[in-house]
């Protein structure tokens, strides 16, 4: 009776939009989600309504996806396949939860998305509705239409009277939120093509950042950043202060091949400015904060946490499991971290903390009263000692 859709106001699901209306000939409701991406919204309130949308619903959901996002995520160091920061993977079950609570809220009994049927955001899109609400019908236009090339789309979007962007389309697909800006597809699908300097956005390349460094220190708190040179910041204005740093020195590219959930390689470039200085920083306080062993479980967890995040799987007992033990680990990560930035790199120049294992008074190289040297031997000798005898079994036998 009812279909809420994820709308971005972009042509294809602008098109979504007025085929949804055409196929099933109910209301639609164009859901559009502000995350942080840069978008005047008067505009796409206006070009849903032209579209043929019952009434357009914008929802901003900056704090909410760095606060209970983006933040845990990064209290458990999540990244995939050693280089990605899940920007996309993070910003989709907001989203997805977001309009799962427009639906119920609207009597809608059914939700769409613009994801293809060929990537990861279907099924991000799509666990979440259905881990969340699974009487919603689920309509993914790109599954079912016809429509299945840029050509095909502009022709329907002329006969049916939808504004085409005047501006030259875009030789790529983006998608951009307080996280990251992502770039895949066009001239990017050859994964020898360099991009052109002309397609970033958030920052600057190394070499044309500046040549004296920017010095900051980072405050956390339970793992989580809360101030920056001694100013508390809301987590969306923290990583937007972190973006404008990190964007100024070069920091957060990222070019790589990634193995999607469905199966197939795919070429993605990423700007992650604020993240990556996050993370740099973050885990430069752990060294200080969290134990040995505790950090080593935590390590090997993060690949399993990546995962789940990137297949699609916010909302799953798993993760919550996760979750948990990740933020157990965390409850020590409180102090400041000293950071210099620059030409795309970040730095840790200092650390200090309350809870701070790391003791001068047993490491240092100067006499000291709580160490006795000799029962090092011993230690030695014990940890040896399988070595010992191999080597004399090994003797033997010649
Ligand atoms: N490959 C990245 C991911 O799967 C980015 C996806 C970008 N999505 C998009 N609709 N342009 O997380
Ligand atoms: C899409 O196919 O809709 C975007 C790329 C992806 O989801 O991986």
């Amino acid at each position: 009776n009812k279909i809420v859709l994820a709308y971005s106001g972009g042509l294809d699901t602008s098109v979504i939009l007025k085929w949804l209306r055409e196929e099933y000939q109910v209301p639609v409701v164009a859901f559009a989600a502000d995350v942080g991406q840069e978008e005047d919204w008067d505009k796409v309130r206006a070009k849903g309504m032209a579209t043929g949308a019952e009434k357009v619903i914008i929802s901003d959901l900056r704090e909410e996806f760095v606060r209970d996002y983006v933040f845990p995520a990064f209290r458990a160091n999540a990244i995939y396949e050693g280089s990605y920061l899940l920007g996309t993977s993070l910003a989709r079950p907001v989203i997805a939860r977001e309009q799962v609570r427009i639906a119920e809220a609207e009597g809608a009994d059914a939700v769409s998305h613009g994801a293809t049927g060929k990537g990861n955001d279907q099924v991000r899109f799509e666990l979440t509705y259905l881990a969340l609400n699974p009487k919603l019908t689920i309509i993914a236009p790109w599954r079912i239409w016809d429509l299945n090339s840029r050509t095909k789309l502009m022709a329907y979007a002329e006969q049916h009277s939808i504004p085409v962007p005047v501006t030259k389309a875009k030789p790529y697909s983006s998608d951009e939120n307080l996280l990251h800006i992502s770039f895949e597809g066009g001239i990017l699908e050859d994964p020898w093509n360099e991009p052109e300097e002309s397609m970033f956005k958030l920052s600057v390349s190394p070499e044309k950042a500046p040549d004296v460094p920017t010095y900051i220190e980072m405050e956390f708190a339970g793992g989580n950043p809360v101030a920056i040179n001694g100013e508390k910041l809301s987590p969306a204005a923290m990583l937007a202060r972190l973006n404008t740093l990190g964007g100024a020195n070069g920091i957060g590219r990222l070019d790589m091949v990634e193995n999607r959930f469905v199966g197939m390689k795919s070429r993605g470039v990423y700007e992650t400015p604020g993240g990556t200085i996050l993370r740099c920083a973050h885990r430069d306080l752990e060294t200080i904060t969290l134990d040995r062993e505790v950090m080593k479980i935590r390590d090997s967890l993060i690949p399993r946490y990546a995962e789940l995040v990137y297949n699609g799987f916010w909302f799953s007992p798993e993760m919550k499991l996760l979750q948990r033990t990740m933020d157990n680990a965390q409850e020590t990560v409180n102090g400041t971290v000293r950071l210099k930035l620059i030409k795309g790199n970040c730095i840790p120049v200092g650390r200090k903390s309350e809870q701070s294992l790391y003791q001068e008074s047993f490491a240092t190289f100067e006499e000291d009263q709580v160490y006795t040297q000799s029962d090092a031997g011993g230690f030695i000798r014990l940890n040896a000692l399988r070595l010992t005898i191999q080597a004399l079994v090994e003797k033997k036998k010649k």
